[in-house]
């Protein structure tokens, strides 16, 4: 199947690994040209290296900016030029004790995975419109529709995130750019990797131990694993291509069947 990606533009928010990276690549493989994101530049040119070898002839560079910083932002977007496939996928997680979550915390969270995308997709859909194509694309989370007791900065961050996605499709009206969310289930990245590996580390038992617990702790997972970044990334590069022209507006499951529901 040709993808019909072949010369678009493309950014991908926080994209020096785990599902942005698998993202990128995957847009890159289809010919697409592709700017990378992370807060670090050494990161950020580490992974335009990496990509450009796993993809021989790819168009790709980088752009460092911290999310959580309103200025950076403003400084990235001014380098940045117009894109036709904007990829929101940047986004921070982590276990939280609401009681325990101080107002600055919410503050980073919200910024990093909720402003983030508006500030992205205020700066670059109105190009997208005026020229009649575009895609935005986020990278949602089943937790932003079955929020966790235990994680509720990154839950409510999500959830707010899909509304935006949703709400920002109605923009789009008559055109040819669509917004959407591809709804990701728990997924083998290496943030995630990382923070079980810590985890392991202060409860003392083994990684694979706590991963093996961790699906088992999600019984309605019809998979029974955690999925890998690049199951997200064929979805999300789906939805970025011309092919994917009647899905707007919607949220679609990559989610390793954990969500119940039938719609
Ligand atoms: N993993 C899952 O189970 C899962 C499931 C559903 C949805 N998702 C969603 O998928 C997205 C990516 O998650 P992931 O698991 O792939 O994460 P990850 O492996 O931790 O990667 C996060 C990426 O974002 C960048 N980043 C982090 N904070 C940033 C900031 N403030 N400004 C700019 N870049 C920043 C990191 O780059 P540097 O470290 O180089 O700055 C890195 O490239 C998130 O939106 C998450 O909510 C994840």
């Amino acid at each position: 199947m040709d993808l019909q990606l072949e010369g678009r533009r493309a950014f991908v928010s926080g994209s020096t690994q785990g599902i942005g990276y698998a993202v990128a690549a995957g847009l890159a493989a289809e010919g697409a040209e592709v700017v990378l994101n992370g807060r670090d530049e050494a990161r950020v040119e580490a992974a335009v290296e990496r990509l450009a070898a796993a993809v021989p002839g790819a168009a790709v560079s980088g752009l460092a900016a911290d999310f959580a910083s309103p200025a950076a932002v403003q400084a990235l977007l001014a380098r940045l030029g117009e894109v036709d496939i904007l990829v929101n996928n940047v986004g921070v997680f982590g276990l939280a004790e609401f009681e325990r979550v101080p107002d600055e915390e919410w503050q980073r969270y919200l910024e990093v995975n909720l402003m983030s995308a508006v500030r992205l997709s205020r700066a670059l859909l109105g190009g997208m419109l005026a020229r009649g194509w575009g895609r935005v694309v986020f990278v949602g989370s089943e937790s932003g529709v079955d929020v966790p007791g235990d994680m509720l900065p990154y839950g409510v961050s999500k959830a707010a995130a899909l509304a935006l996605a949703n709400g920002l499709a109605k923009l789009t009206r008559g055109t040819g750019v669509t917004v959407t969310t591809v709804l990701g289930g728990p997924t083998w990245s290496d943030g995630v990797a990382g923070t079980v590996g810590q985890i392991a580390e202060a409860r003392g038992v083994g990684s694979d131990e706590l991963r093996a617990a961790l699906v088992a702790g999600r019984p309605t997972s019809l998979v029974q694993r955690f999925l890998d970044p690049a199951e997200i990334a064929h979805l999300a590069v789906y939805l970025a291509s011309p092919l994917s022209s009647a899905t707007n507006g919607a949220a679609v499951r990559a989610d390793g069947g954990v969500l119940t529901t039938l719609v």
